[in-house]
Protein backbone atom coordinates (compact mmCIF):
# COMPACT_ATOMS: atom_id res chain seq x y z
CA UNK A 1 0.00 0.00 0.00
CA UNK A 2 2.02 3.18 -1.22
CA UNK A 3 0.70 5.79 0.94
CA UNK A 4 -1.03 8.55 -0.70
CA UNK A 5 -0.70 12.10 0.30
CA UNK A 6 -3.37 14.44 1.26
CA UNK A 7 -3.48 17.99 -0.51
CA UNK A 8 -5.49 20.84 0.00
CA UNK A 9 -5.51 23.25 -2.55
CA UNK A 10 -7.14 26.53 -1.90
CA UNK A 11 -7.76 29.80 -4.25
CA UNK A 12 -10.66 31.36 -5.56
CA UNK A 13 -9.90 31.59 -8.81
CA UNK A 14 -11.57 28.19 -9.95
CA UNK A 15 -9.09 27.54 -13.23
CA UNK A 16 -6.49 27.43 -10.86
CA UNK A 17 -7.59 24.77 -8.33
CA UNK A 18 -9.01 22.57 -11.46
CA UNK A 19 -5.40 22.46 -13.37
CA UNK A 20 -3.95 22.12 -9.93
CA UNK A 21 -5.95 18.97 -8.68
CA UNK A 22 -5.87 17.35 -12.28
CA UNK A 23 -2.05 17.58 -12.55
CA UNK A 24 -1.24 16.68 -8.98
CA UNK A 25 -3.82 13.96 -8.99
CA UNK A 26 -1.88 12.46 -12.27
CA UNK A 27 0.52 11.42 -9.80
CA UNK A 28 -1.22 8.34 -7.84
CA UNK A 29 0.22 8.93 -4.96
CA UNK A 30 -1.47 12.82 -4.25
CA UNK A 31 -4.95 12.88 -3.18
CA UNK A 32 -6.47 16.26 -3.76
CA UNK A 33 -8.83 18.65 -2.04
CA UNK A 34 -10.14 21.69 -3.05
CA UNK A 35 -11.43 25.24 -1.34
CA UNK A 36 -12.30 28.32 -2.75
CA UNK A 37 -12.47 30.32 -0.22
CA UNK A 38 -11.20 30.66 2.74
CA UNK A 39 -13.59 29.47 4.69
CA UNK A 40 -14.04 26.61 2.92
CA UNK A 41 -10.29 25.68 3.54
CA UNK A 42 -10.44 26.09 7.28
CA UNK A 43 -13.74 23.94 7.81
CA UNK A 44 -11.77 21.00 5.87
CA UNK A 45 -8.61 21.90 7.99
CA UNK A 46 -11.09 20.51 10.61
CA UNK A 47 -12.14 17.36 9.65
CA UNK A 48 -9.34 16.34 7.55
CA UNK A 49 -5.50 16.03 8.14
CA UNK A 50 -3.57 17.33 5.38
CA UNK A 51 0.02 16.67 4.22
CA UNK A 52 0.04 19.82 2.10
CA UNK A 53 -1.66 22.92 2.04
CA UNK A 54 -1.00 25.09 -1.47
CA UNK A 55 -2.94 28.41 -0.21
CA UNK A 56 -3.14 31.58 -2.63
CA UNK A 57 -2.51 34.15 -0.58
CA UNK A 58 -4.92 36.87 -2.14
CA UNK A 59 -8.54 35.90 -0.86
CA UNK A 60 -11.55 37.86 -0.32
CA UNK A 61 -12.61 37.90 2.95
CA UNK A 62 -10.50 34.93 4.43
CA UNK A 63 -6.71 35.00 3.15
CA UNK A 64 -4.50 32.96 2.45
CA UNK A 65 -2.16 34.20 5.40
CA UNK A 66 -5.31 33.92 7.77
CA UNK A 67 -5.48 30.01 6.86
CA UNK A 68 -1.74 29.88 7.11
CA UNK A 69 -1.84 30.81 11.01
CA UNK A 70 -5.00 28.60 11.52
CA UNK A 71 -2.69 25.92 9.98
CA UNK A 72 0.26 26.89 12.85
CA UNK A 73 -1.99 26.48 15.38
CA UNK A 74 -4.80 23.94 14.19
CA UNK A 75 -2.54 21.45 11.99
CA UNK A 76 1.13 22.14 13.06
CA UNK A 77 2.58 19.31 10.97
CA UNK A 78 1.17 20.42 8.01
CA UNK A 79 3.13 21.95 5.65
CA UNK A 80 2.25 25.22 3.31
CA UNK A 81 3.04 26.44 0.16
CA UNK A 82 2.27 29.62 -0.42
CA UNK A 83 0.29 30.95 -4.43
CA UNK A 84 1.44 34.18 -5.21
CA UNK A 85 -0.17 36.22 -7.80
CA UNK A 86 2.52 38.73 -9.06
CA UNK A 87 5.90 38.22 -7.35
CA UNK A 88 5.03 40.11 -4.56
CA UNK A 89 8.57 38.83 -2.56
CA UNK A 90 7.78 41.06 0.41
CA UNK A 91 4.46 39.52 1.42
CA UNK A 92 5.74 36.03 0.59
CA UNK A 93 8.63 36.49 3.34
CA UNK A 94 6.42 37.47 5.45
CA UNK A 95 4.56 34.21 4.78
CA UNK A 96 7.80 32.69 5.47
CA UNK A 97 8.16 34.03 8.68
CA UNK A 98 4.79 32.92 9.82
CA UNK A 99 6.08 29.35 8.93
CA UNK A 100 5.05 28.98 5.18
CA UNK A 101 7.21 26.04 3.98
CA UNK A 102 7.44 28.38 0.53
CA UNK A 103 6.14 29.97 -1.89
CA UNK A 104 5.48 30.01 -5.77
CA UNK A 105 4.62 32.94 -7.86
CA UNK A 106 1.81 32.15 -10.18
CA UNK A 107 1.85 31.24 -13.10
CA UNK A 108 3.61 28.62 -11.71
CA UNK A 109 5.70 25.99 -13.45
CA UNK A 110 4.64 22.38 -13.41
CA UNK A 111 8.10 20.80 -12.93
CA UNK A 112 8.99 23.59 -9.85
CA UNK A 113 5.86 23.17 -8.43
CA UNK A 114 5.93 19.43 -8.54
CA UNK A 115 9.81 19.83 -6.82
CA UNK A 116 8.74 22.12 -4.31
CA UNK A 117 5.20 19.99 -2.90
CA UNK A 118 7.39 16.73 -2.97
CA UNK A 119 10.21 18.57 -0.80
CA UNK A 120 7.52 19.32 1.56
CA UNK A 121 6.07 15.71 1.65
CA UNK A 122 9.82 15.18 2.53
CA UNK A 123 9.95 17.85 5.44
CA UNK A 124 6.25 16.87 6.80
CA UNK A 125 7.44 13.35 6.71
CA UNK A 126 11.12 14.64 9.09
CA UNK A 127 8.33 16.22 11.25
CA UNK A 128 6.71 13.14 11.93
CA UNK A 129 9.30 10.64 12.44
CA UNK A 130 11.07 13.43 15.29
CA UNK A 131 7.84 13.15 16.97
CA UNK A 132 7.70 9.52 16.88
CA UNK A 133 11.73 9.72 17.29
CA UNK A 134 11.24 11.67 20.70
CA UNK A 135 8.82 8.43 21.72
CA UNK A 136 10.90 5.77 20.82
CA UNK A 137 14.03 7.09 22.39
CA UNK A 138 11.88 7.48 25.65
CA UNK A 139 11.23 3.87 25.50
CA UNK A 140 13.22 1.35 27.28
CA UNK A 141 14.87 -0.07 24.82
CA UNK A 142 13.75 -0.54 20.56
CA UNK A 143 13.17 -2.69 18.17
CA UNK A 144 15.26 -5.75 18.17
CA UNK A 145 14.96 -9.41 17.02
CA UNK A 146 13.20 -11.81 18.98
CA UNK A 147 15.08 -14.78 19.97
CA UNK A 148 13.58 -18.72 20.46
CA UNK A 149 12.92 -21.76 19.26
CA UNK A 150 10.83 -23.25 21.23
CA UNK A 151 7.55 -24.88 19.48
CA UNK A 152 5.47 -22.44 22.10
CA UNK A 153 7.04 -18.91 21.33
CA UNK A 154 7.71 -20.53 17.39
CA UNK A 155 4.06 -20.67 17.18
CA UNK A 156 3.36 -17.00 18.44
CA UNK A 157 5.53 -15.36 16.38
CA UNK A 158 4.58 -17.13 13.40
CA UNK A 159 1.01 -16.18 13.98
CA UNK A 160 2.08 -12.80 14.62
CA UNK A 161 3.79 -12.72 11.28
CA UNK A 162 0.49 -14.21 9.60
CA UNK A 163 -1.37 -11.00 11.01
CA UNK A 164 0.68 -8.60 10.20
CA UNK A 165 -0.43 -8.64 6.62
CA UNK A 166 -3.90 -7.79 7.94
CA UNK A 167 -4.94 -4.95 9.31
CA UNK A 168 -6.94 -6.46 12.39
CA UNK A 169 -6.61 -5.07 15.45
CA UNK A 170 -4.83 -7.57 17.84
CA UNK A 171 -4.51 -7.76 21.85
CA UNK A 172 -1.47 -8.84 22.76
CA UNK A 173 -1.60 -10.56 25.79
CA UNK A 174 1.50 -11.78 28.49
CA UNK A 175 3.31 -11.48 32.01
CA UNK A 176 5.66 -8.50 32.15
CA UNK A 177 8.91 -8.91 30.14
CA UNK A 178 7.60 -11.52 27.67
CA UNK A 179 8.21 -9.78 24.64
CA UNK A 180 4.74 -7.61 24.05
CA UNK A 181 6.49 -4.64 22.40
CA UNK A 182 8.84 -6.76 20.19
CA UNK A 183 5.59 -8.63 18.63
CA UNK A 184 3.74 -5.02 18.49
CA UNK A 185 7.28 -4.02 16.55
CA UNK A 186 7.22 -7.05 14.48
CA UNK A 187 3.42 -6.61 13.73
CA UNK A 188 4.40 -3.05 12.25
CA UNK A 189 7.06 -3.84 10.62
CA UNK A 190 5.96 -7.03 8.83
CA UNK A 191 2.72 -4.91 7.94
CA UNK A 192 2.10 -2.72 4.53
CA UNK A 193 2.60 0.26 7.15
CA UNK A 194 5.59 -0.64 7.92
CA UNK A 195 6.68 2.83 5.81
CA UNK A 196 4.17 4.80 8.06
CA UNK A 197 4.88 5.88 11.67
CA UNK A 198 4.27 3.14 14.89
CA UNK A 199 2.97 5.20 17.39
CA UNK A 200 3.79 3.22 20.95
CA UNK A 201 1.48 5.21 23.72
CA UNK A 202 2.49 3.52 27.09
CA UNK A 203 -1.44 4.02 28.67
CA UNK A 204 0.27 3.28 32.11
CA UNK A 205 2.68 5.76 32.58
CA UNK A 206 0.91 8.89 31.45
CA UNK A 207 -1.15 10.27 34.17
CA UNK A 208 -5.04 9.89 33.09
CA UNK A 209 -5.90 13.40 32.88
CA UNK A 210 -3.25 14.05 30.27
CA UNK A 211 -3.86 10.58 28.45
CA UNK A 212 -6.84 11.93 26.74
CA UNK A 213 -5.29 14.97 25.36
CA UNK A 214 -1.93 12.88 24.44
CA UNK A 215 -4.49 10.33 22.14
CA UNK A 216 -6.41 13.37 21.03
CA UNK A 217 -4.85 16.41 20.90
CA UNK A 218 -6.33 19.80 22.48
CA UNK A 219 -7.04 22.83 20.65
CA UNK A 220 -5.64 26.38 22.02
CA UNK A 221 -7.17 27.36 25.64
CA UNK A 222 -8.79 23.43 26.10
CA UNK A 223 -6.90 23.92 29.89
CA UNK A 224 -5.11 26.08 31.81
CA UNK A 225 -1.64 25.83 29.88
CA UNK A 226 -2.33 24.94 26.37
CA UNK A 227 -1.39 27.73 25.07
CA UNK A 228 -1.40 26.29 21.61
CA UNK A 229 -2.95 23.59 19.83
CA UNK A 230 -1.77 20.50 19.53
CA UNK A 231 -2.42 16.98 17.72
CA UNK A 232 -2.80 14.06 19.02
CA UNK A 233 -0.28 10.87 18.76
CA UNK A 234 -3.70 9.68 16.81
CA UNK A 235 -3.13 11.95 14.04
CA UNK A 236 1.08 11.29 14.76
CA UNK A 237 0.43 7.06 13.69
CA UNK A 238 -2.36 8.24 10.52
CA UNK A 239 -1.50 5.85 8.08
CA UNK A 240 0.52 3.83 10.77
CA UNK A 241 -0.01 1.47 13.58
CA UNK A 242 -0.71 2.95 17.36
CA UNK A 243 0.33 1.20 19.91
CA UNK A 244 -1.47 1.16 22.97
CA UNK A 245 0.97 -0.39 25.68
CA UNK A 246 -0.61 -1.23 28.93
CA UNK A 247 -4.22 -0.91 27.76
CA UNK A 248 -5.56 -2.51 30.71
CA UNK A 249 -4.45 0.62 33.29
CA UNK A 250 -6.84 2.96 31.45
CA UNK A 251 -9.51 4.61 33.41
CA UNK A 252 -13.37 4.09 32.60
CA UNK A 253 -13.99 7.77 31.51
CA UNK A 254 -10.82 7.73 28.46
CA UNK A 255 -12.31 3.75 27.82
CA UNK A 256 -15.57 5.06 26.56
CA UNK A 257 -13.55 7.69 24.66
CA UNK A 258 -11.48 5.24 23.13
CA UNK A 259 -13.86 2.88 22.63
CA UNK A 260 -16.15 5.86 20.23
CA UNK A 261 -12.97 6.00 18.60
CA UNK A 262 -12.37 2.84 17.61
CA UNK A 263 -15.64 2.43 16.46
CA UNK A 264 -15.51 5.11 13.96
CA UNK A 265 -12.30 6.09 13.49
CA UNK A 266 -12.77 9.21 14.59
CA UNK A 267 -12.23 11.85 17.42
CA UNK A 268 -12.36 15.31 18.67
CA UNK A 269 -9.27 17.23 20.07
CA UNK A 270 -9.75 18.08 24.02
CA UNK A 271 -11.89 21.27 23.71
CA UNK A 272 -12.69 21.10 20.15
CA UNK A 273 -16.40 20.91 18.52
CA UNK A 274 -15.25 19.42 15.39
CA UNK A 275 -14.32 15.28 14.57
CA UNK A 276 -11.58 14.30 12.54
CA UNK A 277 -10.94 10.75 10.70
CA UNK A 278 -8.09 8.79 10.78
CA UNK A 279 -6.69 5.28 9.75
CA UNK A 280 -4.48 3.43 12.36
CA UNK A 281 -4.06 -0.09 12.96
CA UNK A 282 -4.47 -0.54 16.50
CA UNK A 283 -2.16 -2.96 18.39
CA UNK A 284 -2.57 -3.04 22.32
CA UNK A 285 -0.61 -5.28 24.90
CA UNK A 286 -1.41 -5.32 28.73
CA UNK A 287 -0.07 -7.92 31.44
CA UNK A 288 -3.07 -7.91 32.89
CA UNK A 289 -6.10 -10.32 32.51
CA UNK A 290 -8.34 -8.23 30.36
CA UNK A 291 -11.25 -11.20 30.58
CA UNK A 292 -10.58 -11.12 34.44
CA UNK A 293 -10.97 -7.18 34.16
CA UNK A 294 -14.27 -7.08 32.70
CA UNK A 295 -15.41 -9.45 35.52
CA UNK A 296 -14.20 -7.44 38.06
CA UNK A 297 -15.67 -4.09 36.59
CA UNK A 298 -12.67 -2.50 35.73
CA UNK A 299 -12.49 -2.98 32.05
CA UNK A 300 -15.39 -2.46 29.59
CA UNK A 301 -16.59 -5.73 27.96
CA UNK A 302 -17.29 -3.85 24.32
CA UNK A 303 -13.78 -2.13 24.42
CA UNK A 304 -12.40 -5.63 25.08
CA UNK A 305 -13.86 -6.86 22.37
CA UNK A 306 -12.87 -4.19 19.83
CA UNK A 307 -9.64 -4.34 20.43
CA UNK A 308 -9.47 -8.24 20.81
CA UNK A 309 -10.56 -9.14 17.30
CA UNK A 310 -7.60 -11.39 17.23
CA UNK A 311 -5.41 -12.00 20.17
CA UNK A 312 -1.64 -13.42 20.69
CA UNK A 313 -0.67 -15.13 24.31
CA UNK A 314 2.95 -14.48 24.72
CA UNK A 315 4.66 -17.89 26.90
CA UNK A 316 6.63 -16.91 30.09
CA UNK A 317 10.18 -17.86 30.35
CA UNK A 318 9.42 -20.74 32.64
CA UNK A 319 7.53 -21.72 30.28
CA UNK A 320 10.15 -21.84 27.55
CA UNK A 321 12.99 -22.92 29.38
CA UNK A 322 14.34 -24.36 26.21
CA UNK A 323 15.37 -21.22 24.79
CA UNK A 324 17.22 -20.21 27.84
CA UNK A 325 20.53 -21.05 26.89
CA UNK A 326 20.00 -19.13 23.57
CA UNK A 327 18.65 -16.13 24.93
CA UNK A 328 21.84 -16.18 27.30
CA UNK A 329 24.13 -16.22 24.03
CA UNK A 330 21.72 -13.33 22.45
CA UNK A 331 22.85 -10.90 25.41
CA UNK A 332 26.30 -11.65 26.09
CA UNK A 333 26.82 -11.49 22.84
CA UNK A 334 24.93 -8.16 22.21
CA UNK A 335 26.95 -6.79 25.65
CA UNK A 336 30.53 -7.52 24.26
CA UNK A 337 30.08 -8.04 20.37
CA UNK A 338 34.36 -8.69 20.08
CA UNK A 339 34.93 -11.13 22.67
CA UNK A 340 31.45 -12.26 24.42
CA UNK A 341 32.06 -13.89 28.17
CA UNK A 342 31.16 -17.41 28.67
CA UNK A 343 29.16 -19.17 31.49
CA UNK A 344 30.34 -21.25 34.05
CA UNK A 345 28.17 -24.69 34.06
CA UNK A 346 27.36 -24.20 37.80
CA UNK A 347 25.88 -20.82 36.53
CA UNK A 348 23.90 -21.76 33.81
CA UNK A 349 22.60 -24.58 36.01
CA UNK A 350 21.12 -22.03 38.33
CA UNK A 351 20.45 -19.96 34.85
CA UNK A 352 18.23 -22.81 34.12
CA UNK A 353 16.57 -23.69 37.51
CA UNK A 354 15.46 -19.87 38.39
CA UNK A 355 11.72 -19.73 37.55
CA UNK A 356 12.40 -16.04 36.32
CA UNK A 357 9.32 -14.07 37.14
CA UNK A 358 10.52 -10.99 35.43
CA UNK A 359 10.77 -13.58 32.06
CA UNK A 360 12.84 -12.32 29.14
CA UNK A 361 13.77 -8.08 30.81
CA UNK A 362 15.19 -10.02 33.87
CA UNK A 363 16.92 -12.44 32.30
CA UNK A 364 18.70 -9.59 30.11
CA UNK A 365 19.52 -7.64 33.30
CA UNK A 366 20.98 -10.52 34.89
CA UNK A 367 23.10 -11.19 32.19
CA UNK A 368 24.39 -7.32 31.62
CA UNK A 369 24.70 -7.33 35.46
CA UNK A 370 26.40 -10.15 35.33
CA UNK A 371 28.52 -9.25 32.65
CA UNK A 372 30.01 -5.90 34.49
CA UNK A 373 30.31 -7.82 37.97
CA UNK A 374 32.44 -10.62 36.48
CA UNK A 375 36.33 -10.81 36.23
CA UNK A 376 38.15 -12.78 33.67
CA UNK A 377 35.95 -14.28 30.64
CA UNK A 378 33.96 -16.43 32.87
CA UNK A 379 30.27 -15.53 34.40
CA UNK A 380 30.49 -17.65 37.64
CA UNK A 381 27.66 -18.91 39.82
CA UNK A 382 28.28 -16.13 42.10
CA UNK A 383 28.42 -13.17 39.68
CA UNK A 384 24.73 -13.70 38.82
CA UNK A 385 22.27 -11.60 41.15
CA UNK A 386 18.65 -13.69 41.03
CA UNK A 387 16.80 -14.49 43.93
CA UNK A 388 18.44 -17.92 45.43
CA UNK A 389 14.52 -18.94 46.46
CA UNK A 390 13.60 -19.01 42.99
CA UNK A 391 16.11 -20.94 41.97
CA UNK A 392 16.02 -24.02 44.14
CA UNK A 393 16.16 -24.54 47.84
CA UNK A 394 17.77 -22.18 50.41
CA UNK A 395 17.35 -20.70 53.68
CA UNK A 396 16.14 -17.35 52.22
CA UNK A 397 13.09 -19.20 50.26
CA UNK A 398 11.38 -19.34 53.56
CA UNK A 399 10.99 -15.76 53.38
CA UNK A 400 9.74 -15.70 49.68
CA UNK A 401 7.49 -18.78 50.06
CA UNK A 402 3.84 -17.58 50.49
CA UNK A 403 1.32 -19.91 52.23
CA UNK A 404 0.64 -22.11 49.23
CA UNK A 405 4.18 -22.38 48.89
CA UNK A 406 4.73 -21.13 45.70
CA UNK A 407 7.03 -17.75 45.14
CA UNK A 408 5.95 -17.11 41.87
CA UNK A 409 2.08 -15.99 43.84
CA UNK A 410 3.96 -12.79 44.72
CA UNK A 411 3.11 -9.06 43.21
CA UNK A 412 5.67 -8.76 40.93
CA UNK A 413 6.47 -5.41 43.24
CA UNK A 414 7.22 -7.88 46.33
CA UNK A 415 10.05 -9.46 44.75
CA UNK A 416 11.30 -6.43 42.95
CA UNK A 417 11.48 -4.82 46.52
CA UNK A 418 13.24 -8.26 47.72
CA UNK A 419 15.59 -8.22 44.93
CA UNK A 420 16.42 -4.96 45.42
CA UNK A 421 17.20 -5.63 49.21
CA UNK A 422 19.09 -8.35 47.80
CA UNK A 423 21.70 -6.37 45.57
CA UNK A 424 21.89 -3.19 47.24
CA UNK A 425 22.97 -5.24 50.20
CA UNK A 426 25.51 -7.98 48.00
CA UNK A 427 26.77 -4.12 46.64
CA UNK A 428 27.60 -2.63 50.67
CA UNK A 429 24.90 -0.19 49.88
CA UNK A 430 26.58 1.02 46.49
CA UNK A 431 23.73 3.19 44.72
CA UNK A 432 25.56 3.28 41.64
CA UNK A 433 27.07 -0.26 41.55
CA UNK A 434 23.38 -1.68 42.38
CA UNK A 435 21.62 0.64 39.79
CA UNK A 436 24.22 -0.74 37.38
CA UNK A 437 23.57 -4.41 38.59
CA UNK A 438 19.79 -4.08 38.16
CA UNK A 439 19.74 -2.32 34.85
CA UNK A 440 18.38 0.92 35.86
CA UNK A 441 19.51 4.18 36.59
CA UNK A 442 20.63 5.87 39.47
CA UNK A 443 17.76 8.17 39.85
CA UNK A 444 14.86 5.08 39.34
CA UNK A 445 17.00 2.96 41.90
CA UNK A 446 16.79 6.22 44.11
CA UNK A 447 12.71 6.38 43.49
CA UNK A 448 12.72 2.84 43.99
CA UNK A 449 14.13 2.65 47.50
CA UNK A 450 11.56 5.77 48.61
CA UNK A 451 8.75 3.81 47.16
CA UNK A 452 9.64 0.53 48.89
CA UNK A 453 10.71 2.14 51.46
CA UNK A 454 14.14 0.21 51.76
CA UNK A 455 16.61 0.76 54.52
CA UNK A 456 19.94 -0.43 55.19
CA UNK A 457 20.38 -4.10 57.43
CA UNK A 458 23.93 -1.89 58.37
CA UNK A 459 25.37 1.01 58.18
CA UNK A 460 27.30 1.45 55.50
CA UNK A 461 31.04 2.92 55.66
CA UNK A 462 29.72 4.57 58.94
N1 LIG B 1 12.26 -13.33 22.39
C1 LIG B 1 13.08 -12.34 22.73
N2 LIG B 1 14.29 -12.27 22.17
C2 LIG B 1 15.14 -11.28 22.51
N3 LIG B 1 14.87 -10.35 23.41
C3 LIG B 1 13.69 -10.37 24.00
C4 LIG B 1 12.72 -11.36 23.68
N4 LIG B 1 11.62 -11.11 24.42
C5 LIG B 1 11.89 -10.04 25.14
N5 LIG B 1 13.13 -9.57 24.91
C6 LIG B 1 13.77 -8.41 25.56
O1 LIG B 1 13.25 -8.35 26.86
C7 LIG B 1 12.90 -7.02 27.21
C8 LIG B 1 11.41 -6.94 27.51
O2 LIG B 1 10.66 -7.14 26.33
P1 LIG B 1 9.34 -6.30 26.05
O3 LIG B 1 9.54 -4.89 26.43
O4 LIG B 1 8.89 -6.58 24.66
O5 LIG B 1 8.37 -7.01 27.10
P2 LIG B 1 6.88 -6.68 27.53
O6 LIG B 1 6.14 -7.96 27.46
O7 LIG B 1 6.38 -5.54 26.72
O8 LIG B 1 7.06 -6.30 29.04
P3 LIG B 1 6.17 -5.33 29.99
O9 LIG B 1 4.85 -6.02 30.22
O10 LIG B 1 6.96 -5.26 31.24
O11 LIG B 1 6.05 -4.04 29.28
C9 LIG B 1 13.31 -6.15 26.05
O12 LIG B 1 14.58 -5.57 26.32
C10 LIG B 1 13.39 -7.11 24.89
O13 LIG B 1 14.36 -6.68 23.97
MG1 LIG C 1 5.85 -3.61 27.37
Amino acid sequence: MAKTYRILVVDDEESITFLLKTELEELSDFDVDVALNGTEAINLIQSTIYDIALLDIKMPRVSGIDVLRFINEHSPATQVIMLTNIVDYKTAIETIKLGAYDFISKPYDSQQLLATVRRAVERRQLVIDKEVMKRELSRISGPSGLVGESVVFCNVVENARKLADSEAFVLIQGASGTGKELIAHLLHNESPRRDQPFVAVNCASIPDQLLESELFGHEKGAFTNAYAAKQGLVEVANGGTLFLDEVGDISQPTQAKLLRFLETGEFRRVGGTNSMKVDVRVVSASNKDLPQEVKAGRFREDLLYRLNVVSLKLPTLQERKEDISLLVDYFLKRKSKANPKKVSPDAMTILLRYNWPGNVRELEHVIEGATVLSQGDTIEAKDLWINPSLAGNSDAAARLETPEGQGSSLSLEAIEKIHIEKVLNANQWNRLKTAQVLGITPKTLYLKIKKYGIKASYSPDA
